[in-house]
């Protein structure tokens, strides 16, 4: 983020500490169960937001070199993106044309050739077929008709954006609605990937983008771990279109303000910024580094996290790599101990019926902003 930017941010901050109120949203919002717990809302979930529209499924730097791939599945449809030898991503429907197994798994690189685990069919980076073992037995099944499903992709501002749905080709800038301006600033592109970690869990998978939304959380929930380090009021919140960011601040920002002047300080080292990348992963600068939080539903009550940490600067020496595994293990000891436990107990209440509704206060924009926007894209999709 440009360091003017940053400063206007602290400004905002400075305006909060003598006497204007954190962000807040016009009124709160009640949201009933329904919406996290129906298995019909679910599958409406799966096809507009997953399967009809982009969905974020990585950065550039973790697929740089020709070869490289991502996998992901997008409202149920396995999707891999390949770098290819002149630069571009192709995006593929990740299943072999023989009889459907998955062609790539995971992450990886060095690929020459996409050969299926299962009888070995070969696939170049383009997706089109090389060769089938013994031939001879599919001559009456034309190779041209053979190769890998096309997903489209879009790449720019060092994200990475793959749609299953066919139509015209999408870019990010018409993902992002203005959004990107201040992404873009963060050259996310020449960021490293350290590691994805990645662990299922048995709630319904906005309760995950949830936790993220608001501080208000923190002096309960996080009394033995991270409290004493945050602000847990004084969030900035701003929007574009259905997008939104956030900016939460450590109380280590007092030194920068008391040390520094004006001209000088700067945001970042003393936040945690947010920004919410619809439908269902969030992209975090937290103090030195970048982090991606990306869910997966599998169903109404089960999802799947990918947690990956990115670096400003290649981890050569053992020290940093230290450093970076030190700040994975303790970001996900607070979230795997501390607030997603507390999920899939609220989920479990909520699928129990015993609760109607849940309330997102004025002073949780970003949670109604959220499941606003979703309901408005699913609303969007049945006018259509
Ligand atoms: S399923 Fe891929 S080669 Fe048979
Ligand atoms: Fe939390």
């Amino acid at each position: 983020m440009r360091p003017q930017r940053q400063r206007e941010l602290i400004e905002r901050y400075l305006g909060f500490r003598s006497g204007k109120w954190t962000d807040v949203a016009a009124e709160s919002m009640r949201n009933p169960a329904a919406a996290y717990v129906d298995p019909r809302r679910f599958d409406r979930e799966m096809k507009v937001l997953f399967r009809d529209r982009p969905v974020p499924i990585g950065l550039s730097c973790e697929c740089r070199e020709p070869g490289s791939f991502l996998t992901a599945s997008l409202g149920g449809v396995p999707v891999a993106v390949v770098r290819q030898p002149g630069g571009s991503l192709r995006g593929f429907v990740n299943a072999c044309r023989h009889r459907g197994a998955p062609v790539l798994s995971g992450r990886g690189g060095g690929l020459r050739a996409m050969v299926c685990p299962y009888h070995a069919w070969s696939y170049g980076l383009d997706g089109t077929l090389l060769s089938r073992p013994q031939e001879p037995g599919f001559d009456d099944v034309p190779r041209d008709k053979c190769g890998l499903g096309e997903v489209a992709v879009a790449e720019h501002y060092g994200l990475i954006y793959a749609r299953v749905s066919k139509g015209a080709a999408f870019s990010v800038d018409d993902v992002l609605e203005g959004m990107q301006t201040e992404i873009a600033e963060y050259s996310l592109a020449d960021y490293t990937h350290f590691e994805t970690r990645t662990r299922e869990w048995k709630f319904n998978w906005k309760l995950i983008i949830d936790t993220f939304a608001e501080p208000y959380h923190i002096p309960a929930l996080h009394r033995r771990s991270i409290a004493p380090y945050y602000e847990d009021r004084n969030s900035i919140w701003d929007t574009w279109g259905l997008h939104q960011r956030t900016v939460n601040f450590r109380r280590s920002i007092d030194r920068e303000l008391a040390e520094k002047p004006p001209a000088e300080r700067l945001l970042l080292p003393h936040t945690t910024v947010e920004y919410f990348l619809l439908p269902n992963a969030l992209l975090t600068h937290q103090l030195d580094h970048v982090e991606l939080w990306r869910v997966t539903p599998i169903s109404v009550d089960r999802c799947l996290v990918a947690t990956s940490l990115y670096a400003p600067e290649p981890p050569e020496t053992e020290s940093a790599k230290k450093h970076w595994k030190k700040n994975l293990d303790l970001l996900l000891q607070v979230t795997e101990n501390e607030d997603f436990p507390m999920m899939a107990n609220i989920h479990a209440a909520l699928a129990s019926g015993a609760l109607a509704e849940v309330v997102y206060g004025k002073i949780e924009p970003a949670l109604s902003f959220y499941h606003q926007a979703l309901d408005r894209l699913l609303a969007q999709a049945e006018d259509a």
